[in-house]
């Protein structure tokens, strides 16, 4: 299952000490795994996709009379949500002590290689997990088992994730984003 540890809500919504408490319920009722994120889809989805911010490509999926104020409201968010490498590694610390065994499995800036081993062998994670650098580059595993890869070539700039709002098929975008 994937978990929030921290939802970023305006108001509160799930913070990393009731994500622990959930975890401890879910790891009681035998669950196989928790995948720990941050963020919610809907008030802080930047959270969940640390990086640039898109604001050309997100503004672009408004209807045209509305794009130039979604571009300054989006602007805004410019800066803000700057990419920190495993930015959730801080919650696995505060949920791993409640998982009595049962793996974490942790998402969220995964890049270097160096940091992945260093979050297993110390104990942050059992597993790490990836969205964009798979999107980027699908054989990315194989590289880095073969020591082709020492880090990821994603470069979070998140225009994968803008292709979303406006229809187009998920895949790496860095280059250039479709015209609409
Ligand atoms: C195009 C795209 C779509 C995503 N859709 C979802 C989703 O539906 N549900 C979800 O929990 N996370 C979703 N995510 C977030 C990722 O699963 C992941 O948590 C996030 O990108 C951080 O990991 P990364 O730095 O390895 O990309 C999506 C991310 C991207 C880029
Ligand atoms: S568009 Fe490509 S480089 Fe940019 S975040 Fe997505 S996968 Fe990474």
């Amino acid at each position: 299952m994937k978990l929030s540890v921290n939802e970023h809500t305006p108001k509160q919504g799930v913070t990393p000490e009731l994500a622990r408490r959930y975890s401890q319920w879910l790891v009681e009722e035998g669950i196989d795994g928790i995948e720990l994120s941050c963020g919610s889809a809907v008030y802080s989805f930047m959270n969940m996709c640390r990086g640039d911010v898109p604001v050309n490509e997100l503004a672009l999926s408004a209807p045209t009379w509305q794009r130039p104020i979604a571009w300054f409201v989006i602007k805004r968010l410019s800066g803000k949500y700057d990419l920190v490498e495993g930015y959730n590694a801080d919650g696995a610390k505060v949920i791993k002590p409640a998982m009595n065994g049962i793996p974490l499995l942790l998402v969220g800036g995964m890049r270097t290689v160096s940091r992945m081993e260093a979050l297993i062998s110390g104990g942050i994670a059992d597993f790490i997990s990836m969205s964009r650098p798979f999107i980027r580059e699908p054989h990315l595993v194989k590289r880095i088992k073969e020591k082709k890869a020492d880090k990821v070539s994603c470069v979070s700039c998140n225009k994968c994730l803008a292709a979303v709002p406006n229809s187009l098929p998920v895949q790496c975008h860095d280059k250039s984003f479709p015209k609409i």
